[in-house]
């Protein structure tokens, strides 16, 4: 299947920028939709995306924006709820239109981003909601929409929310107090997950597939804490918090006016985000270290080390 139009549905976040760019790389035509197309600065001046205010809740709205593209990717997602029925409204039923909408559309092709260890038993709702959006992803496969599933461990990149939290920890506190310290993650490189999941939209063996990615190495919470610190050379000790008192942490982070943690979160973490398999090897490259990675930007932030950054991922 020839794919040279893509509707991004999620493109302007931190995982949708990567994708989307690449795709434009390759002089693929996209569309993405979004609720804020001012935020979207660094898409809008790429030569071959077109990025629309949209509400892609709206069967209509959501049906005018995969109209006449070869491909979906679909990969809106929250980690924390704002109102009770987000996770459902984002995680599952949004995964349903957007499949009523190729289907309406004529579109045959349709990524969709997951969260590893997703299931309808998993002890947090934001895994059981993706674990439903999984499922309406997979009811496309019997009206001939060719799916590939990616089930993803945390992300890290540039602008990611994980590991440039630990390092704001890190400069604004004394003590960190760590809850979830032994939970285990195989953080992955966004462009590593990026570059997969464009590589996979004209491969056939990819059809119907649910792919997890991971990175090459496991880490638990504690140790990626400890690795930022050290990174930045703060030595701060970490008090790690056993479950009753890491439970009371994320329900007082729940207070906080910009939510980091949550009582879900808690529960996601409970299952360790990491891989039966190996990184698949039919996209013919190795996931990246986070240690090749994270220096480059968690060092140096100024511009002239953002410019070098784009230098150096102009030539990957
Ligand atoms: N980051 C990770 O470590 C990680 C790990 C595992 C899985 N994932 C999954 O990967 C996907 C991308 O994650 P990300 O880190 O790139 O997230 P992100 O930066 O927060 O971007 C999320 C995107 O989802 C859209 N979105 C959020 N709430 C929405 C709503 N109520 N209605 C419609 N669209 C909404 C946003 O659209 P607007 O442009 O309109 O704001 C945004 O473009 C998500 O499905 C996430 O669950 C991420």
């Amino acid at each position: 299947m020839r794919v040279r139009s893509v509707c991004v549905i999620g493109g302007a976040g931190f995982l949708g920028s990567h994708v989307v760019q690449q795709l434009a790389a390759r002089g693929i035509r996209v569309r993405v939709p979004t609720r804020r197309r001012e935020r979207a600065k660094a898409l809008i001046v790429l030569p071959t995306v077109d990025v629309v205010n949209a509400d892609v809740h709206d069967p209509l709205a959501l049906e005018r924006v995969v109209a006449g593209t070869d491909a979906v990717i679909s990969l809106a997602g929250i980690l924390h709820e704002n109102r009770a029925g987000d996770f459902a409204r984002v995680h599952t039923e949004l995964p349903r239109k957007i499949v009523d909408a190729c289907r309406e559309r004529g579109v045959r092709r349709l990524l969709h981003v997951s969260a590893l260890k997703a299931a309808h038993d998993a002890p947090s709702e934001y895994l059981r909601s993706k674990a439903d959006g999984e499922q309406q992803v997979r009811v496309a496969q019997a009206s001939g929409i060719r799916t590939t599933i990616f089930r993803l461990s945390v992300i890290f990149g540039r602008e990611d929310r994980f590991l440039n939290l630990f390092a704001r920890m890190a400069h604004a506190l004394p003590v960190i107090a760590l809850a979830s310290p032994k939970a285990r993650f195989q953080p992955v490189y966004v462009e590593d997950v990026a570059r997969a999941m464009v590589e996979s939209l004209e491969m056939s063996h990819t059809y119907d597939q649910n792919l997890d990615l991971c990175g090459p190495t496991i880490y638990t919470l504690q140790e990626l804490v400890e690795y930022v610190c050290g990174l930045l050379r703060m030595e701060r000790p970490i008090l790690p918090l056993n479950d009753d008192m890491s439970h009371l942490l994320a329900w007082m982070m729940e207070w906080l006016p910009v939510k980091v943690m949550s009582r879900d979160n808690y529960n996601s973490m409970k299952v360790d985000s990491v891989c039966d398999c190996a990184f698949p090897e039919m996209f013919g490259f190795r996931p990246s270290p986070l240690e090749a990675i994270v220096p480059l930007y968690l060092l140096d932030n100024t511009p002239r080390a953002r410019y070098r950054w784009f230098r150096f991922r102009a030539r990957h």
